[in-house]
């Protein structure tokens, strides 16, 4: 399942973000901001239970969430820009990293970190902001699953096609989480009209 951001907020942070005169500093900002609406969009579901408060006027019963661990995994580097805003706004996160970069030549990830918590039962999130070819995503979900990790949700903050493909086909279960969808990937399998390199662009490397 693919679930697309559409709020004209999203719209305009993502254009700022694809701007190549946007400054790393800058850059991070919007990445941060972006996350943030993801995160809130890829956990509408999350269980809540009732709770009684007393508000200055009155008492009432409001909702809380259930206490249901979240773990963000990052895919390294770039994935390590969304994990911030999950730490910000939920109560109790865990965060796991698996390291996989991108073959310049061939465009396939190798895999050359990985440190994870607990993942048996709780509600897995996998971030990276983009989505290309779908390699990087589609392993990066093996890793979770081998450790435990059930259906989890990718979060990503620009999609081509072929990405959404090739882990819809590889892992039926994920629901896929992205602000935008993108037109196609080029010769170099970089997303178009994309941003670039988001990693490059976040460390200004
Ligand atoms: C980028 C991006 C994804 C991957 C997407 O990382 O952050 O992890 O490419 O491409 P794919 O869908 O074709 O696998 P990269 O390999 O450039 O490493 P970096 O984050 O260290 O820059
Ligand atoms: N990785 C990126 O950072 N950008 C792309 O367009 C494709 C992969």
């Amino acid at each position: 399942m693919l679930s697309v951001l559409k709020h004209p907020l999203a719209d305009h942070v993502v254009t700022h973000l694809r701007d190549k005169t946007t400054k790393p500093a800058t850059f991070r900002t919007l990445a941060y901001q972006l996350t943030l609406m993801l995160a809130i969009d890829a956990t509408r579901d999350l269980e809540t239970e009732p709770k009684a408060v007393e508000t200055p006027l009155e008492a009432t019963t409001g909702r809380v969430l259930a206490h249901e661990p979240i773990v963000v995994v990052a895919i390294l580097r770039a994935g390590v820009s969304m994990v911030q805003p999950f730490l910000d706004v939920f109560p109790d996160v865990s965060v796991g990293y698996v390291g996989l970069e991108r073959d310049h030549a061939t465009a396939v990830a190798r895999s050359y970190y990985k440190k994870l918590p607990p993942l048996a039962g709780r509600r897995v999130f996998v971030v990276d902001p983009m989505l290309a070819t779908g390699g990087s995503a589609a392993q990066a979900i093996d890793v979770v699953k081998q450790a435990g990790g059930a259906a989890p949700r990718l979060v990503c903050i620009i999609a081509a096609p072929e990405g959404v493909e090739t882990v819809s086909r590889r892992h039926p279960d994920a629901s896929i989480h992205v602000a935008v969808l993108d037109r196609a990937l080029n010769e170099r399998k970089y997303i178009l009209p994309g941003l670039g390199d988001f990693g490059d662009r976040l460390y200004g490397t």
